[in-house]
């Protein structure tokens, strides 16, 4: 069934319980240092946290990244979390979409996601980008690195995308 909730953006006193929802909805791996940072950036982060009963029960970031050489701006989607306990019930939908619009008004050309093609299928997604990550994947990654077109005609941009310093981690970017 639906969760009855509120999409909004975040705020700084999210923190604490955001930091607690991605260590139960991560458990194998440490995303609080990259939600951190991110959350730090003044500008180009859109950050929309999922609300019931006045818990965050979901939360995603798009981050605002551009494509070398050119002057194409494009979208970053991720990380994207539900609560294990409110998984399988929209919030992560409610929320993928929500961004997809709301990135919109940074007249982004694309928004890319490294993530599981059956889940961000669903939304459009599309393996085969021809902007490459800004770090080379294992292999076995090649089909999740996925985009969605916002503007019409941008599948054929082509380059190297530029990540802002939180996603400068190599780390982010290997198995
Ligand atoms: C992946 C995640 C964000 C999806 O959010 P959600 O609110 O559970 O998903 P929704 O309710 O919007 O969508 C549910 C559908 O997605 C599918 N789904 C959920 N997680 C999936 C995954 N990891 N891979 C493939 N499909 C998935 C469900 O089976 C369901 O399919 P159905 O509609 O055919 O029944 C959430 O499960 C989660 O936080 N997982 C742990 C953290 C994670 O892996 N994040 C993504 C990488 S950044």
């Amino acid at each position: 069934m639906p969760v009855d909730m509120d999409l909004r953006p975040s705020v700084a006193e999210d923190l604490p319980s955001l930091e607690k929802l991605y260590a139960a909805a991560f458990p194998e791996e440490d995303l609080v240092p990259l939600l951190r940072h991110l959350l730090e950036e003044t500008d180009g982060v859109l950050s929309l946290v999922a609300v019931s009963k006045n818990e965050p029960v979901g939360h995603v970031i798009f981050t605002k990244c551009a494509v070398e050489p050119g002057r194409t701006t494009v979208a970053l989607l991720g990380p994207l979390c539900a609560a294990p306990a409110f998984q399988k019930q929209g919030v992560g939908s409610r929320l993928v979409r929500a961004g997809l619009e709301a990135v919109r008004a940074w007249e982004a050309a694309q928004v890319l996601v490294l993530g599981d093609p059956k889940y961000y299928g669903r939304f459009g997604f599309l393996p085969g980008s021809r902007i490459t990550p800004p770090y080379d994947l294992p292999k076995e990654w090649a089909a999740a690195w996925q985009y969605l077109e916002l503007a019409s005609g941008t599948a054929q941009e082509s380059g190297t995308l530029r990540v802002p310093s939180p996603w400068q981690d190599r780390a982010l970017w290997s198995a």
